[in-house]
């Protein structure tokens, strides 16, 4: 048996944990431990460290690799896998059946190689395995089949369009559906082709991915031209670049359209990715990105039916800094409400974006075809369209929305297949 020794450190007053030298020191309690060499193990030794005062306390683990990380013991308790419901998977561990300072009184490796923590409160011991420890250092975001890299875009680097996928392989090939879905995350859009039937074929292939975002239009929705319109995309005027409904405490995540007919004078579709066109605000006018960012307006949409607002800023960003989320839609911006001292400043940095959705380096233009279907993602890409004569032919698309949860929940399912 290999014998692996277990320290307790104190923790300096000044700063980060100091591990103490084989030997202890005074005042420092010693731990051996045994562990058995024939049982497969990254962790080659365990340090423990404590806090003074009380509530601070951590356990410094080092593995066999040589790389060590600190972890907290609160953390470990309240992560613990046995602290989770064997079969929902939710944790069943209440965080307050602990005392505010905890104390270990023991650390071992045990000869299966896991370490066990036994503590002075009341309640049963914990079992980390090396592997979940490794997998799980501090700040180490959980892997997720979900995070895709955006390509953002300008017209010029799609050359041949939006990329293009086929109907049928996405309703039966799950690997042509993770294809599609990676691709469509990717570039914020692509066009699914040869829908076979109307509307309900199209909803077939969102139902691939998850349940239908329902609104206060339903939950698909006709874009064609109407009598009495409660919405201008239900008319034949042209439509300016924008996001839907920004006036919704969350947007909807990724939109689908499916052109059923397009056969009148007009009516052109146009693309662009909001994300780049933010990125490009950021770099040539930082204060205009920073005021669209934190600069929360009123949106608004009503109608017979509903009244429904929210106030966000035109960029969100992420914890990280990066843009998660773009909402920009001219018709339903209500009435500003800035105080005089900032209300400049908006409108300046809201011009400068606006005037980026003008220029035809970011506008992808296309005409979609009968049986074709954009897919894109709602709270990045904006859309929009060139007007049409309703005299002429017919314009109509059958939409409906999927919300980026359901979504990546759906990458996620299919990657674990
Ligand atoms: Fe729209």
């Amino acid at each position: 048996m290999k014998t692996v020794e277990i320290y307790i450190a104190v923790r300096a007053s000044e700063g980060r944990p100091r591990p103490v030298a084989p030997g202890g020191a005074p005042g420092v309690a010693r731990f051996v431990c045994k562990t058995n060499p024939s049982e497969p193990s990254t962790m080659a030794s365990v340090r423990l460290s404590s806090a003074q005062p009380a509530g601070t306390q951590s356990l410094a683990i080092a593995f066999s690799d040589g790389s060590e990380a600190v972890y907290s013991l609160m953390w470990l308790l309240d992560s613990c896998p046995e602290g989770f419901h064997p079969q929902t998977g939710e944790r069943a561990f209440d965080l307050l059946s602990v005392p505010d300072a905890l104390l270990l009184r023991c650390a071992d490796i045990l000869s299966d190689g896991r370490l066990e923590l036994q503590w002075e409160h009341e309640g049963p011991a914990s079992h980390f395995s090396a592997d979940w420890l490794a997998a799980h250092r501090p700040g180490t975001p959980r892997a997720d089949a979900a995070i895709v890299t955006h390509r953002y875009w300008r017209a010029a680097d799609l050359p041949d369009g939006a990329p293009r996928h086929d109907a049928r392989a996405i309703l039966n090939d799950d690997a042509a559906l993770m294809a599609w879905l990676v691709d469509t995350k990717k570039h914020g859009l692509t066009i699914v082709h040869d829908i076979e039937g109307k509307g309900e074929a199209s909803m077939a292939i969102a139902r691939r991915i998850g349940f239908l975002r329902e609104t206060n239009f339903g939950q698909t929705f006709e874009v064609i031209n109407k009598a009495d319109p409660n919405n201008l995309a239900y008319t034949s005027l042209a439509l300016a670049l924008h996001t839907d409904l920004t006036n919704q405490e969350t947007p909807p995540g990724y939109q689908f359209l499916h052109c059923i007919t397009n056969d009148a004078e007009g009516g052109g579709s146009v693309f662009a990715d909001g994300f780049a066109m933010a990125q490009v605000l950021r770099d040539s006018d930082p204060q205009a990105f920073e005021t669209l960012a934190r600069t929360r307006i009123p949106c608004r949409f009503f109608d017979r039916e509903c009244d429904i607002r929210t106030h966000q800023p035109v960029i969100t960003l992420d914890a990280t800094g990066a843009i998660q989320e773009i909402r920009f839609n001219a018709h339903l911006v209500d009435i500003i409400d800035l105080p005089i001292a900032s209300v400049d400043a908006w409108y300046r940095a809201y011009r400068a974006f606006m005037r980026l959705t003008r220029d035809p380096a970011f506008r992808l233009s296309f005409r979609m075809a009968a049986g074709e279907m954009t897919a894109f993602d709602n709270r990045r890409i904006l859309h929009g369209r060139e007007a049409f004569n309703p005299a002429t032919g017919n314009r109509h698309l059958h939409g409906c929305y999927v919300d980026r949860v359901e979504y990546d929940s759906r990458m996620r399912m299919l990657d674990r297949t």
